[in-house]
């Protein structure tokens, strides 16, 4: 203990004493603690690597991250169920009452009627098949080599559907004036 120093703010100040002396205020070499100098000194490394990344190799800006995650959450969102691999046969009133309506309006009974252009809806022969995913199906990409027309542009899926249901469901069994007689298989 008695040879230990006795600490003195003086003693120590003057070992910290910058040469220097502007009108009576002296200043002392009290650098920054060596993690702060560590950070520093890192950013700027950071900063070169920074720069060349995003301004000289053009790497993603906040607007491009923002429309790469928005993309990927559009894609992870459910999918619609209604495409012509999920949709349903529909028999509600009020769905049918629609289909019946685009029947009238959209040309189908003008194909499909007494004109003979296209086949009997109304029999149970059907070249396409006549599940709810078939006729879904064929209405919705038509055929158009043989003059059926696709509806995809012309109906939402749900229209589609409805059309389709009310083909299946109301219009089978009733006399449309189509007297092509049989096409495709019997069901
Ligand atoms: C321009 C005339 C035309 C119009 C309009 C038209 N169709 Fe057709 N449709 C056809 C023809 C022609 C075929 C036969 C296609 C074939 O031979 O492959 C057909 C086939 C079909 C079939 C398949 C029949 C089967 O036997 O498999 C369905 C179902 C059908 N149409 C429903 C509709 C509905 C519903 C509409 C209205 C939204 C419609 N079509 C409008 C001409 C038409």
């Amino acid at each position: 203990m008695a040879t230990e120093e006795k600490y003195d703010q003086a003693t120590q100040d003057s070992k910290l004493m910058i040469d220097h002396d502007y009108d009576g205020i002296k200043e002392l070499d009290n650098p920054p603690p060596p993690w702060l100098m560590i950070i520093f000194y890192a950013s700027i490394i950071w900063s070169v690597f920074y720069v060349f990344y995003y301004d000289v190799f053009g790497g993603p800006t906040q607007y491009d991250e923002y429309n790469t995650e928005m993309a990927e959450a559009i894609d992870n969102m459910p999918k619609s169920t209604f495409d012509e691999a999920h949709v349903t046969l529909l028999t509600d009133a009020s769905s049918l009452a629609e289909g019946q309506k685009i029947y009238a309006t959209k040309g189908c009974v003008a194909c499909h009627g007494a004109s003979n252009i296209g086949p009997d809806l109304t029999d149970k022969y059907w070249i396409h098949g006549n599940t709810i995913k078939d006729v879904f199906r064929t209405i919705k990409y038509g055929v158009p080599a043989k003059g059926m027309t696709p509806f995809k542009d012309q109906m939402t899926d749900k229209q589609i559907q409805e059309v389709a249901s009310y083909v299946l469901v109301k219009l089978k069994g009733t006399n449309s004036g189509n007297t092509k007689g049989p096409q495709g298989d019997e069901y």
